[in-house]
C-alpha cells in the first residue's frame, strides 16, 4: 500500500509563501510590501522599546517555565480583559479571556466553540484576511460573505452592507474588522457601527471581531471604540485580539479571545473553550504572556508602550501621504484616492492579478495577491518611493 502517492500539493499560502520567495530574491533592490508587519528600513520586525524593557524585567524575575493554565497565565488574561472591554465597573456585564497562540489561535477557538454551540454558518467581509475563509472552514463552519465595497474616493458602501446583514440567516455569525481593516484599510464610521449593532441585534447575529491591529489606526481607544460599543449594548460577542503587531510579538504567538457574556455564563463558557484548547495544544506558550502582562500591568511600561504606538501612527500618516503624493504625480485621476482615506497598514493598490505578478518579476516590489500594500513597510527615502511609486504607476 502506498498512502502518500496520492496526497495532492497544496498551493503556498499567499501571504507566508511570498515571504519565502522574498527571502530567495537574491536582487538587493528587492522590497517587501507584502505582509502585515511593522518592519524596519532593514526588514527585520520593529522593537518596541518598552516590550524590550518588559521582557528583560520577565527575564529578572526568572518566572517559572512550567505548563500555564490550559487558557493561559492569569495576569494576562485579566489585563486583556480590562484592555478589550475597559476596567469592570459594578454592575458591568461580564466577560471571560483566554490566552491564545496569536491572534490566529484566537480565530480558530472562536470559530470551534461558534460551531460547537452557537451556529454552523459565519459571514466574513468580502474582501478580507486570506486566512478567513480557510480558517473558519477548518472549524467546520460554512463560510458566505457579506459586501464590503469600497469606491475609488475611499467611501465603504454600508448600506449594500446593512442591507445583507439584514437579509442573512437569523442567528449567524458574523466576523467583523474593528479597526484596520484588511486589507481595505476602511473601517466604517462609529455612526455605521451603531447601525451594524442595530441590525445584528435585530436580526440575532452574532459578533465575532478581529482586532489583530489594535492601536495602529487612529488609537488604542478609538480602535477599541466598536467592541465597547456592542459592550454597552449588551452584545453577546466574541473578541479576538493580538500583540504580533501592535507590541512586535510576531513569534512569541501571544494573543486572547474574550467572550462577553453574563456573570453566571463565564463559568460554562471558560469550561467549553479549554475543552477545545486542550485538544489542540493543551496549553499556551509562556515567554510571550509574560512580556505582554508585564507591559500591561506596570504604569510606566504601559504608558511608553501607548507613547510608541502614537509615534508608529504618525510615522504611518506620514508614509501614507508620502506614497499619496507621490502617486498624484503621475494619475491626478487615478484609481489609488482610497488610499488618502485608509488608516492602519493596509490599502488595496487597484491591480490585476497579474499586474502584481509583473511588479515581483520585474520590479522586485512584493505586494500580496489582492493588490494590497502595506505602508508601513514602504521606505522613508523619498528616492526609493518615487521608484516604487513609478513602477506601480506604469505597471
Ligand atoms: C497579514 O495579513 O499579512 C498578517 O496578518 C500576517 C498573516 O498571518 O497573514
Amino acid at each position: 500500500m502506498n498512502y502518500f502517492a496520492s496526497i495532492e500539493q497544496e498551493p503556498e499560502d499567499p501571504i507566508y509563501g511570498l515571504q519565502v520567495l522574498f527571502k530567495k530574491d537574491p536582487r538587493p533592490e528587492k522590497i517587501n510590501l507584502s505582509i502585515g508587519t511593522l518592519p524596519n528600513s532593514d526588514g527585520k520586525a520593529f522593537k518596541f522599546a518598552s516590550i524590550a524593557k518588559a521582557e528583560a524585567n520577565v527575564h529578572s524575575q526568572n518566572l517559572p517555565k512550567d505548563y500555564l493554565p490550559i487558557d493561559g497565565y492569569e495576569p494576562f488574561r485579566l489585563a486583556v480583559q480590562e484592555l478589550i472591554v475597559g476596567p469592570k465597573k459594578e454592575n458591568s456585564r461580564a466577560a471571560y479571556t483566554a490566552q491564545a497562540v496569536g491572534g490566529t489561535g484566537a480565530l480558530y477557538i472562536a470559530g470551534q466553540f461558534l460551531a460547537r454551540h452557537i451556529t454552523k454558518t459565519i459571514f466574513i467581509s468580502d474582501p478580507t484576511w486570506v486566512n478567513h475563509r480557510k480558517l473558519f472552514t477548518a472549524c467546520g463552519l460554512e463560510v458566505f460573505s457579506y459586501p464590503y465595497v469600497v469606491a475609488k474616493n475611499g467611501a465603504l458602501d454600508i448600506q449594500h452592507l446593512l442591507n445583507t446583514l439584514y437579509a442573512i440567516p437569523i442567528g449567524s455569525a458574523v466576523c467583523l474588522q474593528a479597526s484596520c481593516h484588511n486589507p481595505t484599510g476602511i473601517d466604517p464610521t462609529l455612526q455605521e457601527w451603531k447601525e451594524i449593532s442595530r441590525i445584528l441585534k435585530t436580526r440575532n447575529h452574532i459578533a465575532l471581531f478581529d482586532i489583530a491591529y489594535l492601536g495602529l489606526g487612529t488609537g488604542l481607544e478609538d480602535d477599541l471604540a466598536p467592541i465597547r460599543l456592542f459592550f454597552e449594548e449588551g452584545h453577546e460577542m466574541l473578541i479576538a485580539s493580538s500583540f504580533s503587531k501592535n507590541m512586535g510579538l510576531y513569534g512569541e504567538r501571544v494573543g486572547a479571545l474574550t467572550i462577553a457574556c453574563h456573570e453566571k455564563e463565564t463559568l460554562p463558557i471558560a469550561s467549553q473553550i479549554r475543552k477545545i484548547i486542550r485538544t489542540i495544544y493543551s496549553s499556551p506558550p509562556s515567554h510571550g504572556a509574560y512580556i505582554a502582562a508585564e507591559c500591561l500591568r506596570s504604569h510606566a511600561l504601559r504608558g511608553e508602550w501607548h507613547a510608541e504606538l502614537h509615534t508608529k501612527r504618525a510615522e504611518l500618516d506620514q508614509l501614507r501621504s508620502a506614497f499619496y503624493q507621490e502617486m498624484e504625480k503621475y494619475r491626478p485621476h487615478d484609481p489609488f484616492t482610497a488610499l488618502k482615506a485608509s488608516t492602519g497598514l493596509f490599502s488595496i493598490c487597484r491591480l490585476t492579478k497579474s499586474q502584481v505578478l509583473k511588479l515581483r518579476d520585474e520590479n522586485a516590489i512584493y505586494l500580496a495577491e489582492d493588490g494590497r500594500i502595506n505602508i508601513a513597510a514602504l521606505p522613508h527615502s523619498r528616492e526609493l518611493l518615487h521608484r516604487i511609486v513609478h513602477a506601480i504607476a506604469h505597471v
